[in-house]
């Protein structure tokens, strides 16, 4: 659709920008920090260091600072479960819980909204070690934790985030990495564990209602529109097939509190189905969202599977690199769009199309709460970066945000992946997607000072133009 008229951002656009615990504090065994899975992990390259991180955790003031000087109206951060409950499950750690609140004050100090994410991959090893989310204990203590969260910051946050991307802890398990000795889980697990995530993500919406009337909470799941690689109605079924199991699968059961009816047949068919119990479909319905988030970075383009083996390419896969499956789809090329130096398809077009699909399926909301580029950034000798590539992307990602505002979608704000550089959780320090730049790289710790990078100027102006100012004026 081309319109006459082009619909500027709505007054109070949450223009923010994304971190997760794990990624950025560091500190991992200090505070009276628990151990969390990703502590243990080993990583599929054997390099990414969590334990030291962007040290947000030593540095948090500074950061947020740098977050206002950056213009941000939200950031978007993950609280540490075993930071604040060490064993997942029992005592509270004071310094733990205190190191959120001061997070949470400084921010709004700043006049920064906190956009809280209650669980961003990091389950406490203690859980793990009992079963992790195969075991329906954990339900009860997510429930527990989040109970501690909202009494403790709901006086402060209006924001929450259940889960984040449960589609790739189910869909790509190994990507993240596995801890010693531990097997990768099997599909009837894995659903097993979705299940129970998905009842986990529904109790905690109901106790956010009950407990803070006037606050808003949402899934986080990585979302996407898939192509047909060709007009054969085989590649369009296929296409449809994975669009429903990848990402329409898990938003549903969160909107509507049931399963989706072909996510259901197809687990019923694989022998994935998980075990339920009586309340279930009870509890699902009870935990509805207020709006959906969506973390976006790629599309993909699907053909029919051949059903001779060739439909599942080896290699290592990660969350945006389709991996096929026998009788259900095959990742194909798409010769119309650009990819990332890692691969990752750069359709800022499928952003748009992938809002309207959302807006269609749940009339609620929407928060991009993640969208981003990952690079090797450089440190030039003049103590500059100049990461124009990420200005590009997501200049073109916002464009396509103001047309989906056109085409009726109720877009809240735009969370670019990330506020600062994290440790990526494929490929370590080597690949950043911050505004802001951190002095450290895989195997040196430097100073980890901060500079802010080109776009954290192009990001501000867009800022203060309300989405108006939109070139590279450099
Ligand atoms: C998202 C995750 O899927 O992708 C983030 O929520 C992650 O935690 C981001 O960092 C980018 O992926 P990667 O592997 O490049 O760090």
């Amino acid at each position: 659709m081309i319109y006459q008229t082009q619909n500027s951002f709505p007054p109070g656009f949450l223009w923010g920008a994304s971190t997760s615990a794990y990624q950025v504090e560091g500190a991992w065994d200090s505070g009276g920090k628990g151990l969390s899975v990703v502590d243990m992990l080993c990583h599929p390259k054997g390099k990414a260091d969590f334990t030291v991180a962007s040290n947000h955790y030593q540095q948090m003031e500074t950061d947020v600072a740098l977050f206002a000087e950056l213009g941000l109206k939200a950031y978007r951060f993950s609280i540490a479960w075993s930071r604040v409950i060490p064993d997942g499950d029992g005592e509270v750690n004071p310094e733990g819980l205190d190191f959120y609140n001061r997070l949470v004050d400084t921010l709004l100090t700043h006049g920064i909204e906190p956009v809280v994410t209650l669980y961003h991959f990091d389950l406490p090893w203690a859980l793990e070690e009992k079963g992790g989310w195969l075991n329906r204990q954990t339900i009860n203590a997510f429930v527990n934790y989040a109970d501690v969260l909202f009494n403790t910051l709901g006086d402060r946050v209006r924001y929450w985030l259940t889960i984040n991307e449960q589609n790739t802890m189910i869909l790509h398990p190994g990507a993240i990495g596995t801890p010693p000795g531990h097997e990768l889980p099997d599909k009837k697990s894995l659903y097993q564990q979705s299940h129970h995530m998905l009842l986990a993500q529904a109790l905690v919406a109901h106790r956010c209602h009950e407990l803070l009337p006037k606050a808003k909470i949402g899934p986080a799941i990585n979302t996407t529109s898939m192509y047909a690689a060709t007009c054969r109605p085989e590649d369009a079924i296929a296409a449809h097939n994975w669009e429903t199991l990848r990402c329409w699968s898990f938003l549903d059961v969160a909107v509507h509190g049931c399963y989706n009816a072909l996510a259901l047949r197809y687990l019923q068919d694989r022998g994935y189905a998980p075990e339920t119990e009586p309340d279930d479909s009870e509890i699902l319905t009870a935990g509805r969202p207020d709006f959906v988030a969506i973390n976006y970075y790629s599309t993909a383009t699907i053909g029919a599977s051949r059903g001779d083996g060739s439909d599942v390419i080896p290699r290592a896969g990660d969350q945006q690199i389709m991996l096929g499956e026998a009788g259900v789809y095959r990742p194909e090329e798409n010769p119309y769009t650009a990819k990332t130096p890692y691969g990752w398809v750069i359709d800022p077009i499928g952003l748009r199309l992938t809002l309207r699909k959302v807006a269609e399926r749940y009339h609620l909301p929407v928060m991009i709460t993640e969208n981003g580029i990952g690079a090797p950034d450089t440190l030039a000798p003049d103590g500059t970066i100049d990461d124009g590539y990420r200005i590009d992307y997501l200049r073109k990602h916002i464009e396509q945000i103001q047309l989906a505002l056109a085409d009726g979608v109720n877009v809240i704000g735009y969370f670019p992946w990330s506020a600062i550089d994290v440790v990526s959780t494929h490929q370590g320090y080597a690949k950043r997607y911050g505004f802001i730049y951190v002095n450290r790289d895989e195997e040196a710790l430097y100073d980890l000072r901060r500079i802010p990078k080109r776009s954290f100027a192009w990001y501000q102006q867009v800022i203060v133009s309300n989405g108006q100012q939109l070139q590279d004026t450099r």
